[in-house]
């Protein structure tokens, strides 16, 4: 009998201890819309951001935010407006909160591109790279439309949609190594196979996606 009662006690300690982790990793969109109140100033309410130099959050991956939050507050990734804002978030559940809160927004979409023959030197890249230079295909990695890959851990981000200034932006940090705290090195073995040229193309089909 006791043997029975300390079985359903364990098993129901298990269960409880399922349902707080659960809680721990989804967050809560709606705390996470008031906790980003001071994002929002810069990212919008709805993930679109108020400057070109700002990126989009709408519809990105919950996972890939937390973890560019973590990289800003940690010194992986540097910026001087932005790493000050990760700083001044204090708990990893308010961070999950307020991506939670932008992931479930409608997904950013770009403005099509009024320069057609440079997005279409994109289009190229984006969907064959530079077989002569070794630069991968885009959507190798971030998916035939650029709305990212890997659902389980979000290691792919969406980047259709995002601006030319942010995207040129980030291509070049990759490619001079400031941006380095990407998983196994891969977004910047891409860029530093580039050109100025071909970054500058596939930012315009990009952000035009
Ligand atoms: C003063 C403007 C400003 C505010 C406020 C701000 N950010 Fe940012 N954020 C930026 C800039 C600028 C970048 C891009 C940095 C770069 O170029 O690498 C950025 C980048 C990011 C990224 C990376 C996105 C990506 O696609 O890689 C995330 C995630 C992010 N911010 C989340 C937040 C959160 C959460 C808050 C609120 C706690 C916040 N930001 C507040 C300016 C701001
Ligand atoms: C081998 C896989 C791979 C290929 C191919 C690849 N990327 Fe990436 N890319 C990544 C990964 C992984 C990240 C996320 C880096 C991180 O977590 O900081 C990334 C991040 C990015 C970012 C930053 C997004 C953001 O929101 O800040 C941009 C922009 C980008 N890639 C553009 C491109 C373009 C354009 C191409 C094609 C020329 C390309 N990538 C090809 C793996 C790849």
């Amino acid at each position: 009998m006791t043997e029975v009662i300390k079985f359903g006690i364990r098993a129901l300690l298990v269960v409880l201890a399922t349902m707080v982790a659960a809680q721990a990793v989804e967050g809560d969109p709606k705390a996470g819309k008031e906790k980003s109140a001071v994002c929002q100033g810069c990212h919008g309410e709805e993930g679109i951001s108020i400057a070109p130099n700002f990126p989009n959050l709408a519809g990105q991956f919950q996972k890939y935010i937390e973890r560019q939050v973590l990289a800003f507050r940690d010194g992986k990734r540097t910026d001087p407006m932005m790493s000050d804002m990760a700083a001044g978030v204090a708990e990893l559940q308010d961070i999950k909160d307020i991506a939670a809160y932008y992931a479930g927004k409608k997904r950013m979409k770009g403005a099509p591109s009024s320069n057609k023959a440079l997005a279409a030197k994109g289009n190229v890249i984006f969907y064959k790279g530079n077989i002569d230079t070794g630069v991968y295909a885009c959507s190798n990695c971030h998916g035939e439309n650029g709305y990212g890959k890997d659902a389980q851990n979000n290691v792919f981000p969406m980047i259709s949609g995002q601006t030319k200034d942010y995207l040129v932006k980030q291509l070049n940090d990759f490619r001079s190594g400031d941006r380095h705290n990407d998983p196994a090195g891969m977004m910047g073995a891409v860029a530093k196979k580039m050109t100025p040229a071909e970054i500058d193309a596939v930012a315009e089909f990009v952000a035009g996606m």
